[in-house]
């Protein structure tokens, strides 16, 4: 079988996870009558130091709830010019919540202070009403990199003391809480609303959780109806969740052990790796010919992975790949690369 390093998103259940889908206990969540589901959300707010949670389909659908339910159509958010939301969510925050996105440039995902209390709209008859500060932890077109809890409590500080929203995009929080040595609450701690997945590197097969107070979690279920996102027996979904949250999240460091082995390899074989920006599980790196040529050379020696530039590529460790497999596409990318 392949070594897949396309993304974390490729892991697959575990058996134990198989295994509590088969027994978990169900009912109808739009009457909010699904027990496993209930667990889920509440374990999930308490591990973030929450009031509340709400399980949803994905990551895209947490950050675009927690616009829909803070924002008016008309208003503005603020966001560093890398991140998930404003890349690869289909403009859903534009089409469907009505809000314009102002972003800022920022060193591996990290806006400055100066720069986002410029950018807060002052009352002025032209302009939108700035609403929302987001943020992303880890970063990962930065390469998965890791915003440490002053930076962001720096930011929401400056964010809150304007009257904005702060709302943290952390499909990957328990990645840089590991990276930390921080819990996860620490971090939550900066901000409002926080969505994290469990279908990455924790392995479930499907899902995430959006937190926050108590009042904004019961705005956003009907928003999450709204958009067609009310589920039904769902706790089969939501039990690999509560092994995500219970085991699954303890191992990461292991998939950052192998992507700094990947990364020290990737950098002997003369690809260009910037070593600092290796903290979590993503790689990203040069390779001296077409990315499209190094990718077909790679999938030929049974090593999966993703373009991210005409000449740069990702690596994504996760559960599925083991030491053994990073010994092996290293040696696959030493005789492209040769
Ligand atoms: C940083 C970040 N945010 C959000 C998402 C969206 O998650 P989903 O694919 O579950 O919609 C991803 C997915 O890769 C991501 O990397």
């Amino acid at each position: 079988m392949a070594i897949d390093l396309r993304s974390d998103t490729v892991t697959r259940p575990t058996d134990e996870m198989r295994r509590a889908m088969a027994a978990a206990q169900v009912g109808d969540d739009v009457y909010g009558e699904d027990m496993t589901i209930n667990e889920l959300e509440e374990k999930g707010a308490a591990l973030m130091g929450k009031e509340a949670g709400l399980f949803v389909t994905s990551g895209t659908m947490g950050n675009l709830l927690s616009v829909l339910t803070v924002c008016q159509r008309g208003d503005e958010i603020i966001m560093e010019e890398q991140m998930h939301m404003f890349w690869y969510e289909v403009a859903g925050i534009a089409a469907l919540a009505g809000v314009q996105i102002r972003t800022l440039p920022g060193i591996r995902g990290v806006v400055s202070v100066v720069a986002l209390q410029a950018a807060i709209r002052s009352e002025d008859i032209h302009y939108p009403q700035t609403r929302m500060f987001c943020m992303e932890n880890t970063h990962n077109r930065a390469g998965g990199t890791v915003m440490t809890r002053e930076q962001m409590q720096d930011l929401s500080s400056a964010a809150k003391q304007a009257g904005l929203w702060v709302h943290t995009d952390g499909a990957r929080i328990f990645n840089a809480a590991v990276f930390l040595g921080a819990e996860p609450r620490e971090l939550a701690a900066c901000t409002d609303s926080l969505t994290f997945c469990l279908s990455k590197g924790l392995a479930a097969p499907v899902g995430s959780l959006l937190v926050g107070p108590r009042d904004f979690i019961l705005r956003a279920r009907k928003y999450r109806k709204m958009l067609g996102g009310g589920m039904r027996q769902a706790g089969v979904l939501a039990a690999p969740g509560l092994i995500a949250l219970d085991s699954m999240r303890l191992r990461l460091a292991e998939d950052h052990r192998n992507a700094r082995k990947l990364a020290e390899g990737l950098a002997r074989l003369g690809a260009e790796v910037d070593m600092d920006t290796v903290q979590t599980n993503i790689i990203r790196f040069q390779v001296p010919m077409a990315a499209g040529d190094f990718l077909r050379r790679l999938a030929a020696r049974g090593v999966l992975a993703n373009a991210t530039g005409p000449d740069s590529i990702r690596f994504v460790t996760h559960y599925e790949v083991s030491q053994e497999d990073v010994d092996q596409v290293l040696a696959a990318c030493g005789e492209i690369l040769a």
